[in-house]
């Protein structure tokens, strides 16, 4: 009986592991190695990194040199890096004055068949504060899709999580998501961009975020879709920071965007990951009075005063991609991983296991069986 469970099992393997390679640990941006795996936007707000219309903030992003010199990227004394706005530099009677700032961009692309997680203990809040983290498909925006984990701006108290497409991709009203579904239609041009909106209803931002410790967010793109978590800190599941986290246990997902009413891999091409924190910009000017009316008259007002930005940084304790891509990844070894272009794993598992990711097989449902088997088949 054992042995034809087994055998049933291996068979199941067997075929899963045909059809889809397991997601496996491909980057890890955390501590010193964090600096170096990405791109850096330098410069004004007006067009973005692929000369496509941007937000005018009134920023200069600055570069990676600049930036630690200027002490607005470091990695802090419990091992967290920061990614912050300048909140030293009085532009009071300058009117030409515009903040340092970053804009991050991923080395490597965010592909189907990926497993995206980032952990926070504070994220940028503030009256002219915008931060996000996002994706971007490139240029000739929406064709190719964006995705947004992080955003909202001032003094919000939730989170957001929207997706930008051409026409044709919509979120559904069928799956069971915790977030609040604010609208369908994910097209550019549906009311004015508002996009296919999920409105968290947790302490997911802003003042509320940082004061419980922050949370981690999750992002997992496969043939069903995409799907976002959050997790406030006390409920983060014990498996999202090892090499092996498992989304079959976190129960339902924060926004659900399934492909039966949008086709990813139609409305989105391979995004590039970014990190940001914009000053003013069209989203935080336009709804700067929603809660910021106390503060000042309009966003503007605000950028030259340097102690309204002291809330305005990300400190992260990592960022991981697992994927099934098999293409190598951007300098892995200065990831801080250990591990070759095939997956990487932490160096803690890679003595307990040779499966690291393979809880992640699809289909999901069988994945925890999936990976019992496919441990047996190295040790058989
Ligand atoms: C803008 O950023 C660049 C680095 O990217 C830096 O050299 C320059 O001094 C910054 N501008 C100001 C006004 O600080
Ligand atoms: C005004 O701000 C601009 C841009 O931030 C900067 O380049 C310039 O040096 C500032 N001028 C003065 C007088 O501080
Ligand atoms: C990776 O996962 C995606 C989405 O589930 C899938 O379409 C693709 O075939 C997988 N690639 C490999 C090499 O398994
Ligand atoms: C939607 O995208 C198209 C194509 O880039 C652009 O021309 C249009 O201005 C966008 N509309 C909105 C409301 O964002
Ligand atoms: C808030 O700002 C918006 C646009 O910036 C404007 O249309 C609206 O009238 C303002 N509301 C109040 C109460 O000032
Ligand atoms: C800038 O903000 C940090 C907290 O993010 C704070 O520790 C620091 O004192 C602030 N700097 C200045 C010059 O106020
Ligand atoms: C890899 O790292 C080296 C040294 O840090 C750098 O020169 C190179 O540009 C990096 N490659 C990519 C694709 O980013
Ligand atoms: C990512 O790297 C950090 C060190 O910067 C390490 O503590 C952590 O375990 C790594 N994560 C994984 C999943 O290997």
């Amino acid at each position: 009986m054992y042995g034809q469970v087994l055998a049933g099992l291996l068979l199941a393997s067997a075929s899963v592991q045909a059809a889809q390679k397991p997601m496996q640990l491909a980057l890890n941006y955390s501590g010193d190695a964090f600096f170096d795996l990405w791109n850096y936007k330098v410069g004004d707000d007006f067009l973005n990194w692929w000369g496509d219309p941007s937000n005018n903030g009134i920023v200069n992003f600055t570069d990676q040199a600049f930036a630690r010199q200027q002490n607005l990227l470091f990695v802090n004394s419990v091992g967290n890096v920061i990614v912050k706005t300048d909140n030293f530099t009085d532009g009071t009677g300058n009117a030409s004055f515009v903040r340092n700032s970053l804009q991050l961009l991923s080395k490597d692309p965010i592909t189907p068949g990926t497993l995206m997680i980032m952990d926070a203990v504070h994220m940028p809040f503030g009256c002219a504060v915008w931060p996000a983290f996002w994706m971007n498909g490139g240029a000739n925006w929406p064709s190719l899709g964006e995705i947004d984990i992080v955003e909202n701006i001032n003094l919000a108290t939730t989170n957001a999580y929207n997706l930008h497409t051409a026409n044709g991709c919509k979120a559904s009203t069928d799956v069971a998501i915790t977030g609040d579904l604010i609208s369908t239609d994910c097209f550019n041009v549906t009311n004015h961009d508002q996009g296919c909106k999920v409105q968290d209803t947790t302490l997911s931002y802003g003042a509320g975020f940082a004061g419980n410790g922050g949370g981690a967010f999750a992002f997992l793109w496969d043939d069903e879709g995409m799907r976002i978590w959050f997790f406030p800190r006390p409920t983060i599941p014990a498996d999202l920071s090892t090499a092996s986290p498992n989304p079959d246990g976190w129960g339902t997902p924060t926004a659900f965007y399934p492909s039966s009413t949008c086709d990813t891999t139609k409305f989105f091409g391979p995004q590039t990951l970014i990190l940001e924190i914009n000053v003013c910009g069209n989203f935080a000017v336009e709804k700067f009075n929603q809660t910021c009316s106390a503060v000042a008259a309009q966003c503007t007002d605000v950028v030259p005063n340097p102690s309204a930005f002291d809330d305005a940084y990300f400190e992260i304790r990592y960022i991981t991609v697992f994927s099934n891509s098999t293409v190598p990844k951007t300098n892995l070894t200065a990831s801080g991983t250990s591990g070759s272009s095939t997956g990487t794993q932490s160096p803690g598992a890679q003595a307990s296991t040779k499966s690291s990711g393979v809880s992640l097989n699809i289909p999901t449902s069988f994945s925890v069986l999936c990976g019992i088997a496919f441990l047996s088949l190295f040790f058989m």
